[in-house]
């Protein structure tokens, strides 16, 4: 019986792996010029974490969680977001007795039991930061920069950041009420899920995406205009600093998000051509999470980018720079003779030990076969070494993308193949 994998799961091969180790390079960079470190955490976390830090009514704690029980009678969960494990993470670790804010970021497989579609998998990525203990807005406004700076630097260029204020304990209850009262007369036309919603999380029905929903909310009540002083000041400065900072945002009163942790700001990266997974990451401040979870009162602040949709609207918008053309090696080494297979081997050691790329053939093809098979491999370079080259100290070097070749003495060979593949740094930049 063939075995494939997983439903919603998918092969990462070679020739997009390398396509992913490059927007992780941009990843890690973003992060960094901010100021954030990596955090490395486990890919399973007692469930009762993920119960009480994303909110138990939400589709993730309801449906979405991989759970199990393991040897040892626990229940345990492949984790489905980053936020919750990174609180726990700074709870336990007890980083909040030093200097703060905290800035971390993490990137790795998340796991929902979601139904899987274009853009939708059980087993995805996702980049994520959190900033905990500050609630200058002015963060707020520094996590969404991070966002932007990371899409315009994959060439993605058309993108809309959708902001909104959730509000916090405060002012939420009041709106809460009235949104109740608005929405009442159209419960029975809910689809099944927000008929739950109504009830335990009204917001959530705002940003459902089923028609019948959509319709309902139309005129719904803006939770901006219920917002305390502290949290209507709070996202008056948030839009100021994104100003500030060439930000453009569009303001869109029915971003609520799926987490329960959410207060005051929410924001989400919407992009047309993904179709109907459009957010590529979102986020937002959770002020009361870190409590909740067992920890000091410490406001926090995060998002989170879901990277095959990223790398997929980069793609699309910047295809150049994201297509596919994966060569795993530079320099490939072909003999005339079998014989001459160690003074191969001691070359492609020499050339790897310069810092190159280099590989040589293990099926003891014939010379042809093996230009054939350096041709496929992609590889820039091909050097030739037979009977006569060995004998007069020299190696046929081949420009695969020259077409052209040369005679380079056997103690010259490094030097002139690192000349035509290592670039200066500038040329490298001018790509
Ligand atoms: P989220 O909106 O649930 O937020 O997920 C963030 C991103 O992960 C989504 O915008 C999407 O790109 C990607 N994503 C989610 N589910 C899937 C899936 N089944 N398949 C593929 N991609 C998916 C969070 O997870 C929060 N922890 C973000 C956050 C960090 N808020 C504050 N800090």
């Amino acid at each position: 019986m063939e075995i494939s994998g997983p439903r919603g799961t998918r092969d990462i091969l070679p020739e997009e792996s390398y396509l992913w180790q490059k927007m992780e390079n941009i990843l890690h960079q973003a992060a960094q010029q901010y100021g954030f470190s990596e955090v490395r955490l486990p890919v399973f976390e007692h469930t009762e974490l993920f119960e009480r830090g994303v909110g138990d009514t939400t589709d993730i704690v309801q449906k979405e969680m991989y759970t199990f029980t393991d040897r040892g009678e626990r229940s345990i969960t492949l984790r489905p977001e980053g936020t919750a494990p990174s609180v726990r993470s700074f709870i336990e670790h007890k980083i909040f007795t030093k200097a703060q804010p905290t800035k971390w970021y993490y990137m790795g497989p998340m796991f929902r039991y979601d139904r899987p579609q274009a853009g939708r998998f059980r087993q995805f990525h996702q980049f994520g930061i959190e900033a905990f203990g500050t609630s200058d807005p002015d963060i707020d406004a520094e996590v969404m920069a991070v966002m932007v700076r990371i899409v315009k630097t994959m060439g993605i260029s058309q993108f809309q950041l959708h902001l909104n204020s959730v509000g916090c304990p405060d002012c939420r209850p009041l709106y809460r009420e009235r949104l109740i009262q608005y929405l009442t007369p159209f419960e029975r036309d809910f689809c099944g899920d927000c008929k739950q919603r109504f009830h335990k999380n009204p917001l959530r029905i705002l940003d459902c995406k089923n028609p019948g929903c959509q319709e309902a909310v139309k005129g719904h009540p803006a939770l901006s205009d219920y917002l305390c002083d502290r949290c209507g000041q709070h996202f008056e400065q948030v839009k100021n600093t994104l100003a500030l900072y060439g930000i453009d945002y569009v303001l869109n009163p029915q971003l609520v998000r799926g987490l329960d942790y959410y207060t005051k700001t929410a924001f989400e990266l919407l992009l047309p051509d993904l179709g109907a997974q459009a957010a590529v990451g979102g986020g937002g401040r959770y002020d009361g999470l870190i409590e909740e979870c067992g920890g000091p009162p410490t406001p926090g602040i995060g998002f989170a980018i879901g990277l095959e949709r990223l790398l997929t609207a980069a793609q699309k918008q910047n295809p150049e720079a994201w297509q596919a053309s994966y060569s795993p090696v530079d320099v490939f080494v072909v003999t005339a003779e079998n014989e001459f297979a160690p003074d191969a081997c001691s070359l492609l050691e020499e050339i790897r030990g310069s810092g190159m790329k280099a590989d040589k053939d293990y099926l003891s093809r014939s010379l042809k076969a093996q230009m054939k098979f350096a041709g496929k491999t992609g590889a820039r370079l091909v050097i030739v070494i037979g009977e006569e080259e060995k004998k007069k100290g020299y190696f046929v070097l081949r420009d695969m993308k020259l077409h052209e070749q040369r005679q380079i003495p056997a103690d010259q060979i490094i030097d002139e193949i690192k000349s035509i593949l290592v670039k200066p740094e500038e040329e490298q930049y001018a790509e």
